[in-house]
């Protein structure tokens, strides 16, 4: 297992749809090391394209929020339906430093395949349903700072591109 570099916004690779993974092709390997690369950044959700593979998997572990929360990875994970509205404060490990208000549903159904390509069905509320759609927007090249008003979204883009230039 290995931790990998997650790329940061605005790396272009972000915005890129990831593609459906083939029906039991094996990506055992990749979701070790995204649950590592995961935990060792202290995040509660990673998806593929973090990392620069633009596949549709997601790894979640909610459990330093809600400890009763399983870890959890998902290959091709859909969103089957949702109930309710509900804001809350999203942060992201691919964007440091911003956490944006977002509305999102507050129950959601989500089916997809497990590791073991097994037809898994999930029904989720909580942080567990705000992370969910939050990994799968990423799978759709969606970040937290495309809730942002523009104006927001270029003031935090000038404000990461002055602080990645002062680490160089
Ligand atoms: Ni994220």
């Amino acid at each position: 297992m290995s931790v990998l570099n997650i790329l940061k916004y605005p790396d272009p690779f972000l915005k890129k749809p990831a593609e459906a993974v083939p029906e039991k092709e094996d990506v055992s390997d990749l979701i070790k090391d995204m649950f590592e690369t995961m935990y060792n950044a202290r995040g509660i959700g990673l998806a593929a394209p973090q990392v620069g593979v633009g596949k549709r998997v997601i790894v979640l572990d909610v459990s330093p929020v809600d400890e009763t929360s399983k870890s959890l990875a998902l290959i091709n994970p859909e969103i089957v339906s949702r109930e309710g509205r509900e804001e809350s404060e999203e942060g992201c490990l691919s964007v440091p430093e911003l956490n944006v208000k977002i509305t999102r549903a507050s129950k959601v159904t989500v089916s997809g395949y497990t590791p073991e390509w097994e037809v898994i069905q999930v029904a989720a509320e909580g942080i567990l349903a705000i992370a969910l759609q939050h990994e799968i927007d990423h799978l759709d090249g969606v970040l937290i700072v495309d809730y942002l008003s523009r104006l927001k979204r270029e003031f935090y883009r000038k404000k990461i591109k002055k602080m990645y230039a002062q680490r160089m």
